[in-house]
């Protein structure tokens, strides 16, 4: 960035829901031809909490290697971003204070713009460390996608959250200055707070996606960004991961480039390859495709990657950034993975009675019985007050 340090993305780590739901189970019972959901949405499985899973619980695990790794010094802000909150009032952050042992010095904060908060919070972490580049910033993005049962959304949940620690000379990816923006005020996707799934019109949630990421693209470029041909890779927002071949598509005929299919699905196949196993999850999507690229993509050494962020009703953010040398090193690719893979496998049943017994249990006390492989739990809600336990 001009006039100050590079800043960027210097450790990433992810945690998803301890169930996954096979996507052939899904369509055997809904009666859809499975490829629908393989080929047409190109998702084949999707992550589902346990009843005693929900974001705070997964932040917690997705911080919790990057603490081990790096502490606490410097650390002085951690954003939270999600659109599934657990309070209208108290940001979930502050449940992480006691579950990762943060300082009390420590500014906790939570975001909110649909899919798209995480990337505000990235921008305002560069701002603060342009500011002190000594600081660092700890931004964990965390989501479940839920939608109603039998509903066109269905085969796209899942839940993931995404935690990144900032900082000045980062040691895995470096922030260009240039990002371009788009917003609109548009009623395509939202949950209004009596509701626990969200209100989608899918149709025009996906043309409103194609046309913000397409407008904040060009404002990109006017502001000094990257051309297409300097990128080795692309990362979009998934909802579902074709979603990023009808959006590259789409950007490719506003400007009237002619690229060969392969050469599209080579730019986007690694970025795509953990959201088809997790399903969406919203905040934590565009970075969980970011960790998917660096644990799966030949060596990006010096390499620039573009990322467009959206977050429906609607905000849009165009940005990119180039790897740093040895940044393999720095990933736990394995441990990734090993993750993804651990998932215990639920039946149908099992999974139409969590998504049900979620709603039964709203504002009601009640003590749940330990079901996760986490280490990080919710235990009981009592007083409308959420316990939370770390093993
Ligand atoms: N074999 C192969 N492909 C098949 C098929 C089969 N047997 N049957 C259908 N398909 C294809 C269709 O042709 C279609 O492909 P194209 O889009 O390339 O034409 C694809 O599968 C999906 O089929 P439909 O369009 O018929 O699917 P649908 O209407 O049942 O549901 C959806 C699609 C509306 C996107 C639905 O999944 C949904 O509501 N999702 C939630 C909203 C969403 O994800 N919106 C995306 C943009 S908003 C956003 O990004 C924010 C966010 O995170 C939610």
């Amino acid at each position: 960035m001009s006039g100050i340090p590079s800043v960027g993305i210097h450790d990433i780590a992810f945690a998803t829901a301890h169930y996954v739901l096979d996507l052939d189970d899904l369509a055997r019972h809904r009666g859809v031809d499975p490829a629908k959901y393989h080929v047409g949405l190109g998702q084949d499985a999707m992550s589902v909490p346990a009843a005693d899973e929900d974001i705070v619980t997964m932040a917690a695990a997705a911080a919790a290697p990057i603490l081990r790794r790096h502490g606490t010094d410097n650390l002085r802000t951690v954003l939270l971003a999600t659109e599934t909150a657990v309070d209208q009032s108290k940001a979930a952050a502050l449940y992480l204070h006691p579950l990762l042992d943060l300082p009390s010095t420590t500014r906790l904060v939570e975001l909110k713009q649909a899919c798209y908060s995480g990337t505000a919070a990235l921008q305002f972490a560069a701002g603060l460390i342009a500011r002190d580049p000594a600081e660092r910033v700890l931004i964990i993005t965390s989501d479940i996608a839920r939608y109603d049962l039998d509903s066109p959304g269905e085969p796209t949940q899942g839940a993931a959250a995404v935690a990144m620690l900032v900082t000045a000379d980062p040691a895995i990816l470096q922030l260009d200055s240039a990002s371009g923006l788009y917003c609109e005020d548009v009623m395509d996707f939202w949950r209004p707070n009596h509701r626990s799934t969200a209100i989608v019109d899918g149709e025009l949630s996906v043309r409103t996606y194609l046309t913000a990421t397409g407008r904040a693209w060009a404002d990109y470029r006017m502001r000094g960004g990257r051309t297409l041909e300097e990128f080795a890779a692309f990362c979009y927002h998934l909802p579902f991961t074709t979603m990023a071949r009808k959006a590259h598509r789409n950007l490719l005929g506003t400007l009237g480039a002619e690229w060969e299919p392969e050469r599209i699905e080579r730019l986007l196949r690694d970025s795509t390859r953990y959201n088809r196993l997790i399903g969406n999850s919203y905040t934590a999507s565009l970075y969980l495709g970011l960790l998917s690229l660096l644990d799966h993509a030949p060596d990006l050494t010096d390499r620039a990657v573009a990322l467009f962020s959206y977050g429906s009703g609607c905000v849009s953010e165009c940005f990119s950034g180039i790897v740093r040398p040895g940044y393999r090193q720095h990933l736990r690719t394995a441990e990734n993975r090993d993750r993804i893979a651990a998932r215990t496998a639920m039946t149908y049943g099992r999974y139409r009675a969590l998504h049900a017994g979620h709603d039964a249990r709203y504002g009601i006390d009640h003590v749940l019985d330990p079901d996760t492989g986490s280490p990080y739990r919710l235990t009981e809600i009592t007083g409308d007050k959420r316990i939370y336990q770390k093993a």
